[in-house]
């Protein structure tokens, strides 16, 4: 996606619609400035759990980045993007984040000890300290209760790390779940990011196209915006992939502007490629036991038919 060919004959300086969260792009719906308020008063707050979360590609991960960024200076930030850690490589991460240096055979207590030795000293500094853990949905059950266990260090006035939560809409449902009713209550603040409607996606994508170089409402047609919006369904990630395999085929046939049949090619395209390569693997194991038998029923009523014992 960043090798975009069509940036000189568009008239853009750079990719309007790259896939990267990146916070130069930042358009501010509604949403994510509720949900940065949200988080900026809950921090400030000293609230030791906030979670975010959204459908996939409503733009969690761009959030989160403009949080460290918004707390930079205020806050001591750590950040973890990858969820596949276990209680102990969490806490070694942590530990990573904030600056400790250990032997890797320091067993867990000793590991603990430094962590809670660091918060304290940057307490006593006067600084705060958050953890921000992106796709927190798939962390492991155990791991998101050794977090609880970590933010349980605190001071007799207060705590010594607050923690938030980004997630798809996943990590509300395991939330609810039983065992992790504890950490469910520590959460006083969250926020859920929603879709963005019709006249904010456009608006999304003058934006973006603005940031990137054309400020004259860029190379869209009414037309391809209102097709666009239509087809994005509102998210983000959609409504780039789309604007940007529409603004290939403009630039493919030749055309100054991108129109609604681009739009629509962009729309065909991405429906051939979901139906072909990027068939689930989970349909997939569903269609081949299914075709099997459909197969084996025909053979068996072909035979049956040969035989003579149908008529
Ligand atoms: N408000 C916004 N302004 C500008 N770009 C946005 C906005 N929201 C989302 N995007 C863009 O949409 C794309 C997807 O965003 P992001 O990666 O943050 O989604 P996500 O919710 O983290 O997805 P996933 O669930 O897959 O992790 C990125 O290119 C991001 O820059
Ligand atoms: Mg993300």
């Amino acid at each position: 996606m960043a090798c975009a060919v069509y940036l000189q004959h568009f008239g853009l300086r750079e990719a309007p619609f790259s896939l990267t969260p990146d916070t130069d792009f930042f358009f501010a719906d509604s949403g994510h400035r509720e949900a940065l308020n949200v988080l900026l008063v809950a921090l400030r707050g000293g609230e030791g759990f906030v979670r975010i979360t959204g459908e996939v590609g409503t733009g969690k991960t761009l959030l989160c980045r403009l949080l460290l960024r918004a707390l930079d200076g205020e806050f001591v930030t750590c950040y973890l993007p990858n969820p596949f850690l276990t209680p102990s490589a969490l806490r070694m991460a942590f530990a990573e984040e904030l600056g400790i240096e250990f032997r890797r055979n320091l067993g867990q207590h000793g590991l603990l000890k430094l962590i809670h030795k660091r918060l304290i000293g940057l307490a006593a500094a006067g600084r705060r300290v958050v953890l921000c853990l992106d796709e927190a949905q798939s962390l492991p059950d155990e791991s998101l209760e050794s977090l609880r266990l970590l933010t349980n260090l605190e001071t007799e006035k207060s705590k010594l790390l607050q923690v938030v939560l980004f997630g798809q809409p996943e990590l509300e449902r395991r939330l609810a779940r039983h065992g992790l009713r504890q950490l469910r209550q520590r959460i006083t603040f969250a926020y859920r990011l929603h879709p963005l409607g019709r006249r904010a996606a456009a608006a999304y994508l003058r934006h973006r196209l603005a940031v990137a170089g054309r400020t004259d409402g860029g190379p869209l047609t009414p037309r391809a915006l209102r097709a666009l919006t239509r087809a994005g369904g509102g998210i983000p990630r959609r409504l780039n992939i789309l604007a940007h395999k529409a603004l290939l085929a403009a630039y493919g046939g030749g055309a100054a502007r991108v129109g609604a049949r681009h739009v629509r090619r962009a729309v065909r395209d991405g429906r051939e490629r979901l139906s072909v390569r990027g068939w689930p693997a989970r349909q997939l194991g569903q269609a081949v036991p299914v075709a099997a038998a459909a197969l084996a029923l025909g053979l068996g009523f072909a035979v049956a038919l040969w035989t003579g014992l149908v008529r």
